[in-house]
């Protein structure tokens, strides 16, 4: 006896509409709209800090708007102490994903507005999680390099300072706006898997810091964020442009998944895959190392004729972050410095119109059967009362 459902049933919940969002649309024929705007528009012109202010507040700020975020941004980067202390104690083989994941639980603990899910709470939150996401990503890595923290330059901006503090070198303008437009094509993509696990979350009215926690960890994994690591693992594997074509279709003949390929919404092309391909053309010049974008071209057009499966951002990312000098490691933490922005603004619009998430599953499992007494009775006297017959449950 199934339980019956009266809904359609959709794996992995493909297609559902699953709740209402004013932050980002994503266009399945390629586009994004961050509150209306054109992600194209919005990566050629905006700040990162203009960005995380758009998607918390429903409008981009005026000038004294921007100051006095970027301002706020910049007094809650440091982080507590005792944080600091704690990934000192860490076992010396994590993944930064892992660290990320734990500070921001950690960071709960420090917050005293913590339990406080209203707007403005939720708002001063955001602003000191975006800012401290990127200092755990940062100090957090020089621990695990077994090198000292640095401070914050009051001169730089909130990507600037990323850089910084990672590097310990003082990033050129280029540098920094690359990672700039970088952050804001990662800031939001309405409900991918981590941000859906943050407004489950939310929708408990658990704290901001627990969704938070709970996007970290759904980041991580490969079909998600932990793609763009990945796909600098195959890039180096493939080595040269003229191994990709042979390298891929043996991996088709064996069904396996190609990282950096395929999308859940989009069907018809990655919106923010010709800016990330942009930037990885550039830095190719740059750096002298062309070959990167060369062989994730040679793999777009070998997998548009095989399987008709379009790339998405992170194929493009993996080597633009290689060029930018970051380690793979880094790759996702990257990319949840700047989605920190969107998860945010996601459990502060759930918060504020909150119904809980509460889905149902389809029973597969035996049909109802009597339950065979205790396993204290034994295996045996089990048998023996299953031989004897069993009881309907209206006889129980
Ligand atoms: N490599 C090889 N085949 C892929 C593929 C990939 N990256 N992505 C999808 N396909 C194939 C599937 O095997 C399936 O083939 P089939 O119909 O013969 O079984 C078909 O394309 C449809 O894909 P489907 O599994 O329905 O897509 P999905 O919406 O469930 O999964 C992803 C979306 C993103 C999880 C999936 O494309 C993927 O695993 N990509 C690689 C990881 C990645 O880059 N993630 C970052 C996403 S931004």
């Amino acid at each position: 006896m199934r339980a019956k459902t009266t809904t359609e049933y959709s794996p992995g919940l493909a297609g559902v509409i699953a709740g209402e969002t004013a932050i980002c649309w994503v266009d399945p024929n390629a586009g994004l709209m961050y509150r209306g705007y054109d992600i194209h528009e919005v990566a050629e012109q905006a700040s990162f800090e203009e960005v995380a202010y758009l998607l918390l507040n429903g409008e981009l700020p005026s000038v004294d708007q921007l100051g006095k975020f970027a301002r706020s941004l910049a007094a809650e980067r440091d982080l507590p102490r005792p944080i600091m202390n704690m990934f000192r104690l860490m076992p010396k083989r994590r993944h930064p994903m892992d660290m990320l994941r734990t500070g921001v639980s950690m960071l709960a603990a420090f917050d005293p507005e913590l339990n406080d899910n209203s707007h403005a709470a939720n708002i001063r939150k955001s602003i000191r999680l975006i800012a401290r996401v990127s200092t755990l990503i940062t100090d957090g890595w020089r621990i695990l390099q077994g090198e000292e923290p640095i401070p914050d330059k009051a001169d730089l901006t909130h990507a600037g300072n990323f850089f910084y503090k990672l590097t310990a070198q003082v990033p050129q303008d280029w540098q920094i706006r690359m990672l700039d437009t970088i952050f804001i094509l990662y800031a939001d993509h309405e409900f991918n898997a981590s941000t859906f696990a943050a407004r489950v979350t939310a929708s408990t009215l658990a704290d901001i810091y627990a969704a938070v926690t709970s996007a970290c960890g759904t980041l991580k994994g490969p079909l998600h964020g932990g793609a763009n690591e990945e796909s600098m693992k195959m890039l180096e594997e493939i080595g040269t442009p003229d191994r990709a074509e042979s390298w891929l279709k043996k991996k088709l003949a064996a069904n396996e998944k190609i990282m950096g390929f395929g999308h859940r919404v989009y069907k018809k092309g990655d919106s923010r895959v010709p800016v990330m391909r942009e930037i990885g053309r550039d830095l190719g010049k740059r750096t002298g190392k062309e070959q990167w974008v060369a062989i994730c071209d040679k793999l777009e057009e070998t997998m548009e004729r095989e399987k008709h499966l379009c790339a998405n951002v992170d194929l493009y990312a993996a080597p633009v972050f290689t060029m930018l000098g970051f380690p793979a490691e880094l790759n996702t933490p990257i990319f949840a410095a700047a989605r920190v922005a969107g998860w945010c603004a996601h459990v502060v619009e759930q918060h504020d119109h909150n119904r809980l998430i509460r889905p149902r599953s389809l029973y597969v499992g035996p049909e109802m059967r009597p339950y065979p007494g205790s396993a204290s009775d034994g295996a045996q006297d089990r048998q023996s009362r299953n031989s004897r017959g069993s009881r309907t449950p209206s006889e129980l």
